[in-house]
């Protein structure tokens, strides 16, 4: 049983993530695609059972099956965006870990990183902060949608 992370805090316009997370009955396997020191990471990943992209068209935070990464992809002050999953995941602080939709609020583009200055949508420069995914800067009005995140031994399990 994964343990329970810390939940991110709600935000105006965001609802709280359910507290926790049933053991995943089948998991995605992930493949790293692309990870960068520093900040900011960029993360891809496939889905191991259906061999297809995962893009499903979905915009809701809470993945339809658990997804899995491991601790190492995500950087302390930074995060990781899940381009296939629409998913970012943040650690703003050592050991605490944050998992949101990738699905800008502004007008729906997917983020694209996540920067010094936080979640970072390049279609209209809107950023969300990393631990509460509210709006920081640009346009969006809206906190990102957040998403249940626990910890299993070096994986992080979101959904
Ligand atoms: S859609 Fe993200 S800033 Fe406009």
């Amino acid at each position: 049983m994964p343990e329970q992370l810390r939940a991110p805090t709600p935000a105006s316009g965001a609802e709280a993530a359910p507290a926790s997370a049933a053991a995943p009955t089948r998991r995605a396997v992930i493949r790293t695609v692309a990870a960068t020191g520093g900040a900011a990471a960029t993360v891809a990943f496939l889905a191991a059972c259906t061999g297809d992209a995962g893009d499903d068209g979905a915009t809701d935070a809470v993945p339809a099956e658990p997804v899995e990464l491991p601790v190492a992809e995500v950087p302390v002050g930074g995060g990781a965006v899940l381009t296939a999953h629409h998913l970012v995941v943040t650690q703003p602080t050592s050991g605490d870990y944050r998992a949101f939709s990738a699905i800008c609020t502004h007008q729906g583009c997917p983020v694209s990183s996540v920067e010094d200055r936080g979640v970072y949508c390049a279609c209209h420069s809107s950023y969300f902060d990393i631990a509460s995914g509210n709006p920081v800067a640009g346009p969006a009005t809206t906190a990102l949608t957040s998403a249940p995140v626990a910890l299993d031994g070096e994986t992080l399990v979101i959904g």
